[in-house]
This record gives C-alpha cells, structure tokens and sequence, in this order.
C-alpha cells in the first residue's frame, strides 16, 4: 500500500445524522475481530480466516493508518471505511484512492454503509481534492453493487479474477 497523500491524521471525528466516523481504538478491537471473522460479511471477499487466527494476529489497538475510518453507532463499532492507494491493482486503478467498506451483519440494511462512506468520501474531497476514487468488488455481491452505484461509482470494466466475475466502478474527481 502506498500513502494516501499529505492528508491531516487522525482527523476531528466526522458526525452524521446516525454515525460517528473516527480513527480505530483499543476498545475497537472485538468488533474488529467480529467483521474480520465473519463468514457472512466474508462471502465475497474470499471466506473469513479461522477466528482463532484472527485472535492471534489482531493487535490490542487495531492499526492506524489515514483512511482507515471506524464508522459507530451509538458508542460501538458497526463497521470498517477504508480509503487507500493499493500498490498493485487493476491497469486503470493504478495510483487512484480505492474505496471498501465492511459492516456487522446486524448492522445491514438500514443505509449506516451508504452514510458512512459518503461522509468518508466527503472528508476525501476536502482534504485531497480532486481524486478520483475506484472501487473493486465481485458483481455478485448484489449489496456491494447496490451501494456502488448510491455512491456515484460508475462502471469501467468488469473482469475475473480470484475465481469471480469483478467490477471495477470509478467516482470521477470531485471538488468539495
Ligand atoms: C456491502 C455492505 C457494506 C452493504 O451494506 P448495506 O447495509 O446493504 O448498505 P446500505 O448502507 O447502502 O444500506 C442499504 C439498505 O438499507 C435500507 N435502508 C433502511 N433504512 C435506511 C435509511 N434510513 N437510509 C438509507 N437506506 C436505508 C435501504 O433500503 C437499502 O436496502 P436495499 O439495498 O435492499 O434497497 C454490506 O453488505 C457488507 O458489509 N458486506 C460485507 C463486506 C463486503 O462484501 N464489502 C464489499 C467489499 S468492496
């Protein structure tokens, strides 16, 4: 991975209607756990490693890194916002910001992905302004292409790749 740019972080926590977007903590640490372990939230993402695994190898404060941001609700964590510049990625992905995102099971359905990551895009135009963001996920995952589309990533290619057809969807520059 390389750095998302000369960006301010931590930053100030990011409030929206329901949510509260914020760096990791300590006490972040067993929803991290819970999302990292999940079948259900790993069906396309290649299935969830054993969780005892995930129990070793989890650190006690999750790793900080810009971008990274814990979407809350009501004091816990519901899910994960990432924003970063993978290394390698698609021909027309390379060097552009790459958007995902992962929610509890519990926590799906009531639109708390959509809010977060339109706040965490917000925060994206503001503090790198003019990005273009992509945004990578198998077309099977009908809630991940659902969500896609809400966020104004348009499709550039679809492709196969880890045993799954893949989309690969792009958020034009915006200037805040
Ligand atoms: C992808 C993922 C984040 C989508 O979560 P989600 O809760 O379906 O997404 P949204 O926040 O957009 O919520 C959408 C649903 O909430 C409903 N909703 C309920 N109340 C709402 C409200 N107040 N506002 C907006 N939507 C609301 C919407 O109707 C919508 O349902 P629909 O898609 O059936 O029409 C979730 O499925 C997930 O974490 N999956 C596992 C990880 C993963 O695969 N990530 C993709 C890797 S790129």
């Amino acid at each position: 991975m390389t750095d998302l740019g000369p960006v301010a972080w931590p930053p100030e926590p990011i409030r929206t209607e329901r949510l509260v977007l914020r760096a990791p903590e300590s006490r972040d640490r067993p929803a991290f756990v819970e999302l990292l372990a999940s079948p259900q939230v790993h069906t396309y993402l290649g299935g969830a490693r054993p969780r005892d695994q995930i129990e070793r190898e989890t650190p006690g404060t999750p790793e900080q890194w810009p971008g990274s941001f814990v979407a809350e609700l009501d004091g816990s964590m519901i899910g994960h916002v990432l924003l970063r510049r993978p290394a390698r990625h698609r021909p027309a992905a390379m060097g552009k910001i790459d958007l995902g995102y992962l929610f509890l099971p519990r926590a799906w359905g009531h639109g708390y992905a959509a809010e977060a990551c339109f706040a965490a895009l917000d925060w994206l135009d503001n503090a790198l302004p003019g990005e273009a963001v992509v945004l990578a996920t198998q077309t099977a995952n009908t809630a991940s292409m659902r969500l896609a589309g809400k966020l104004g990533f348009v499709e550039v290619e679809r492709f196969h790749a880890w045993d799954a057809d893949q989309w690969l969807g792009l958020r034009p520059p915006r200037r805040p």
